[in-house]
C-alpha cells in the first residue's frame, strides 16, 4: 500500500514538472504547456522523484513504459480537438470515432472531438469492473459490520445508473452479483452471459440480498443486464444453502410464503420504472414543493419505481408493487456509487430522487432507518462513506466553499440560481433520506443571508433566486429540518416580504 502511495506521489511530481502552467491576472490558469518528458535536459523527473521517496534502487528502464504511458495520458488531456473536429463535421468530412466515458478509467477516450460511441452493452461488466466492485464491496461490508458489531447486513438497495455503468463498464452492476455471490463469466468476445455461483466456501461470507432499483435510462441501455442480473439473484436463492448463509434464499422463502407465490417469483428483485417513464418525480415535488407529508414522496417513488423485470418473462415489465415492498422491508443499507467528479450529490437533483432510505425506514415498521453508503469510486482508492459524510463533503466543497461560490457568483444571475438550486438539492437530502445535518442550513444562512453584503448581492444579481434561497431557508425550518434562532427567522420572512415587494415594482 504504501509503495502504492509512493509511486502515486512520484507520478504526481514528475506530472507537475512535465506541465507549466501559465495563470491570468487574477490567478486563474490560463494556458498549460505541456513539456516532454525526455527533452528536459535533466534526469527524467520520475526518476528523481521516485528517489526522493526514498526508492533509491528504481531501474529507470523498468519504469520508463509507465511514464511513456503517462506521457500519453497527459498529450490525450491537454490535446484539444473539440473545435477542428466541429469543423470537419460541419464540412461533411470525416470525423474520428473513439470511445466515449470517464477519462480517468480510460484514457483512450481523449482527445474530445471525437465522434464518440458509448460501448457494446453486452460486454459489461468486464474483468476490470469486477476487481474494482470486489474492493468496494469488501470496503461496503466491512463498513457496515464495523459499524454493527460484526453483523452482514441482510439486504442492500441500489440504484443503478445508465451513464454510470458505462463510465464504469459495469462496476455497480458487478457490485451487485458480488454481493450475491454470483461471477459473471464473459466468453472468448468478452461478451457477459454466463453466470456462476461462487461457492460459499469461496466466498467465505453470507451472499447479501439485494435489490436494485434502475434508472429509467439503464433500462433503456441495459435491459439485457437487467435479465443478467435477475438471473443471478434467483440463482442465489435457488441454491440449496443453509438460510443463515444465504440471506437471498432466507428472504424468498419468507416471501413466497407470506406472498402464496412460487420462490422464483418471489425473489424479484429487479425494479425500474413503467417502459417509456423516467424517475420517481420526487424531484420535481422538491424543487416545487408540491408536497405535504413525506409519505406523499414516498409513494411516488413506490408508485412510479415498482415495474419488476422478470427474465422468465423478458419484454414485459408489470408494475408489482407488493414484491418491490416485500423486498423493501428487509434492506438494512441503501446505497449508491459516485463515479466520477463531474457530478455530486447535490449538483443534480436525480440522486436524491433515486434514493429509498426513507422509504424503506417507513416500510420496515421497526423504526429502523438503514445506514445510508455513498462509493466514491472517482479515484483508484475507492471510499466508502456514509451518505450524510458525502452530503458534508459536498457541502463544504461547494455550497459553503469560497472558492465554488465567488466562482459562481461571478457569473452574475445564473450563479445565483446555481446557488439556489443547490440549496434545494440539499434539502431533498433531508426529505428523502434524513441526511443533512442542522449546520450544514445554519452555515448557509450565515455566509448567505446574515451576511449584509453578500445578500444585497445576491438580491442585485439575481432576486427571483434569492427570493428561492429565502424561502428554501424558511421552507427547511418549516418541514422541522433545520433549528434556528427566532431572530434568524424573523430576518429570513423580512427579506422575504421585501424581495417579493421589490419583484412586483411595489414600494
Ligand atoms: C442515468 O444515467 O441513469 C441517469 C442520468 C440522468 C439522471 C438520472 C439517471
Ligand atoms: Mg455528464
Amino acid at each position: 500500500m504504501q509503495l502504492l502511495y509512493d509511486i502515486n506521489q512520484a507520478i504526481r511530481v514528475a506530472v507537475a514538472a512535465m506541465v507549466k502552467e501559465q495563470t491570468d491576472a487574477d490567478g486563474r490558469v490560463s494556458k498549460v504547456t505541456k513539456l516532454n518528458f525526455f527533452n528536459l535536459g535533466r534526469k527524467e523527473p520520475w526518476i528523481e522523484a521516485l528517489h526522493q521517496a526514498g526508492y533509491s534502487k528504481v531501474d529507470p528502464e523498468v519504469i520508463k513504459p509507465l511514464f511513456e504511458y503517462l506521457e500519453f495520458c497527459l498529450k490525450q488531456v491537454i490535446a484539444d480537438n473539440e473545435l477542428g473536429a466541429l469543423l470537419k463535421a460541419l464540412e461533411g468530412e470525416y470525423v474520428l470515432p473513439g470511445p466515449g466515458g470517464d477519462p480517468i478509467r480510460n484514457p483512450d477516450v481523449l482527445p474530445t472531438g471525437k465522434n464518440i460511441h458509448a460501448l457494446d452493452p453486452q460486454s459489461i461488466p468486464t474483468s476490470a469492473a469486477v476487481q474494482s466492485a470486489q474492493i468496494v464491496v469488501d470496503r461496503l461490508i466491512a463498513r457496515q459490520r464495523a459499524e454493527n458489531g460484526g453483523q452482514y447486513p441482510e439486504t442492500i438497495a441500489f440504484v443503478l445508473w445508465g451513464t454510470d455503468n458505462i463510465k464504469t463498464y459495469g462496476e455497480s452492476l458487478a457490485q451487485v452479483m458480488l454481493l450475491a455471490g454470483v461471477r459473471p463469466v464473459p466468453d472468448a468476445l468478452g461478451r457477459v452471459n454466463k453466470l456462476e455461483l461462487i461457492p460459499l466456501a469461496e466466498l467465505g461470507r453470507p451472499r447479501i440480498d439485494v435489490i436494485v432499483n434502475c434508472s429509467g435510462v439503464f433500462r433503456d441501455l441495459f435491459i439485457n443486464q437487467m435479465n443478467l442480473l435477475d438471473r443471478a439473484i434467483k440463482m442465489a436463492a435457488e441454491a440449496n444453502e443453509p438460510i443463515a448463509m444465504n440471506f437471498v434464499r432466507k428472504h424468498a422463502l419468507k416471501q413466497a410464503e407470506d406472498m402464496g407465490i412460487n420462490l422464483r417469483q418471489a425473489a424479484t428483485r429487479v425494479f425500474s420504472n413503467a417502459s417509456g417513464s423516467y424517475a420517481a418525480n420526487v424531484n420535481l415535488a422538491v424543487e416545487n414543493s408540491t408536497w405535504e407529508s413525506e409519505t406523499e414522496l414516498q409513494d411516488m417513488y413506490l408508485t412510479r419505481k415498482s415495474f419488476a423485470f422478470n427474465s422468465d418473462n423478458p419484454g414485459m415489465m408489470d408494475q408489482s408493487r407488493s414484491l418491490f415492498e416485500a423486498a423493501l422491508k428487509t434492506v438494512d443499507v441503501t446505497f449508491q456509487n459516485l463515479d466520477s467528479s463531474e457530478i455530486s450529490l447535490t449538483d443534480v437533483s436525480h440522486y436524491f430522487d433515486s434514493d429509498p432510505t426513507k422509504v424503506v425506514a417507513n416500510l420496515r415498521g421497526d423504526g429502523k432507518t438503514p445506514a445510508a453508503f455513498i462509493a466514491d469510486t472517482t479515484t483508484a482508492n475507492a471510499q466508502v462513506r456514509t451518505l450524510s459524510e458525502t452530503v458534508r463533503l459536498d457541502t463544504r466543497t461547494k455550497l459553503l466553499n469560497p472558492k465554488w461560490y465567488e466562482g459562481m457568483l461571478s457569473h452574475g444571475y445564473e450563479g445565483v440560481r446555481e446557488l439556489s438550486k443547490r440549496l434545494v438539492n440539499t434539502m431533498g437530502w433531508s426529505a428523502t433520506a434524513g441526511a443533512v445535518d442542522n449546520w450544514i442550513y445554519e452555515d448557509t444562512n450565515t455566509t448567505f443571508i446574515k451576511d449584509e453584503a453578500m445578500r444585497n448581492r445576491l438580491l442585485n444579481l439575481n432576486p427571483h433566486s434569492f427570493r428561492k434561497v429565502v424561502s428554501t431557508l424558511l421552507e427547511v425550518h418549516g418541514r422541522g429540518y433545520w433549528e434556528t434562532s427566532d431572530s434568524n427567522l424573523q430576518l429570513l420572512r423580512e427579506l422575504y416580504q421585501e424581495v417579493e415587494d421589490r419583484i412586483e415594482g411595489v414600494g
